[in-house]
C-alpha cells in the first residue's frame, strides 16, 4: 500500500440524510495527494457516494454474510457493490459487543465480502483487562482473533486489518503509537497485510502515529464527524 489509508467511520451519525450530505460534500473537497480516503457512512446514506464522490472512496460499516434471499435488515456485499462501495469495515469492536458477532460470523463476514470484490477492514483489538496483564498478552489476543477472521481467505487477498484496542476506542485515550507500531508490525507479520491504527485519533495525534512505517494508515471515528478536524488527520500524512 503506497500511500496511507484514512478510513473515516461515521458510526451512527449524523442523525439525517441532509447533515450526511452536506459532511459528505465538505470531506470531497479536502485535497488529499498523500493520502487515500475512505468515508463509511451508515447504510441509508450509502447512496449519496453515487451524487457526489470523485476524489474519496465510500465504504460501509458491515455487511451480511449471506449472497440473497430471506435475511431480514440485511445488506449483502453486491448490494453495497452496486450502491459505489469499495471497502467494508467488518468485525468492529462495538459490533462484537452489542450484537454479539463471534469470530466465526466475521469470519464469514470477511470471507463473503471479499469475494464480492469488497476490499475488507477487519478489526480486531484487545480489551482493558487482556492488556492489562501486559503487552504480551495483547498480542496473543490480536494474533489468535486474526487467525480466526482470517481463516479460510486466500493470501493476497484484499484486506486491510485495523488494530483498534478497545479501551481506545471513544475513550480519547489513544494507545502509544509506538506500542501500536509493534502490534502493526506483529500483525502483518502473521497477515502480511497492511495495519491502520484505531482508537481516539485526532488531528492532536495523528501524525505520532502516522509517522511510523508499520502503520498504514487511520481508522478515525469521532474526529471524522468535523470536516476540519478530519482535513487536518488527512493533511499529517504528509507534514
Ligand atoms: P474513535 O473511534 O476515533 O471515536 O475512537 C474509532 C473507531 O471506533 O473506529
Amino acid at each position: 500500500m503506497a500511500k496511507k489509508l484514512i478510513v473515516a467511520n461515521w458510526k451512527m451519525n449524523p442523525a439525517t440524510v441532509q447533515e450526511a450530505e452536506e459532511l459528505f460534500v465538505s470531506v470531497t473537497k479536502i485535497r488529499v495527494p498523500a493520502a487515500e480516503v475512505v468515508v463509511c457512512p451508515p447504510f441509508p446514506f450509502l447512496g449519496i457516494v453515487n451524487k457526489f464522490s470523485f476524489r474519496i472512496h465510500v465504504g460501509a460499516q458491515d455487511v451480511s454474510p449471506e449472497k440473497k434471499g430471506a435475511h431480514t435488515g440485511e445488506v449483502s456485499a453486491e448490494m453495497l457493490r452496486s450502491l459505489g462501495a469499495t471497502h467494508v469495515i467488518i468485525g468492529h469492536s462495538e459490533r462484537r459487543q452489542s450484537q454479539g458477532e463471534t469470530d466465526q460470523l466475521v469470519n464469514r463476514k470477511v470471507r463473503a465480502a471479499l469475494k464480492a470484490g469488497l476490499v475488507v477492514i477487519l478489526c480486531v483489538g484487545e480489551p482493558k483487562q487482556v492488556r492489562a496483564k501486559g503487552f504480551a498478552a495483547a498480542k496473543r489476543h490480536v494474533r489468535a482473533q486474526l487467525a480466526k477472521g482470517l481463516k479460510g481467505t486466500p493470501k493476497a487477498s484484499a484486506l486491510v486489518l485495523a488494530y483498534e484496542p478497545i479501551w481506545a476506542i471513544g475513550s480519547g485515550k489513544a494507545d502509544r503509537p509506538e506500542e501500536a507500531a509493534l502490534m502493526a508490525s506483529a500483525i502483518t507479520a502473521d497477515s502480511g497485510c497492511p495495519v491502520i491504527y484505531g482508537g481516539s485519533v485526532t488531528s492532536q495525534n495523528a501524525r505520532g502515529f502516522l509517522q511510523y512505517k508499520e502503520i498504514h494508515g487511520a481508522l478515525v471515528g469521532g474526529a471524522s464527524l468535523k470536516a476540519g478536524e478530519f482535513e487536518k488527520i488527512i493533511n499529517s500524512v504528509t507534514k
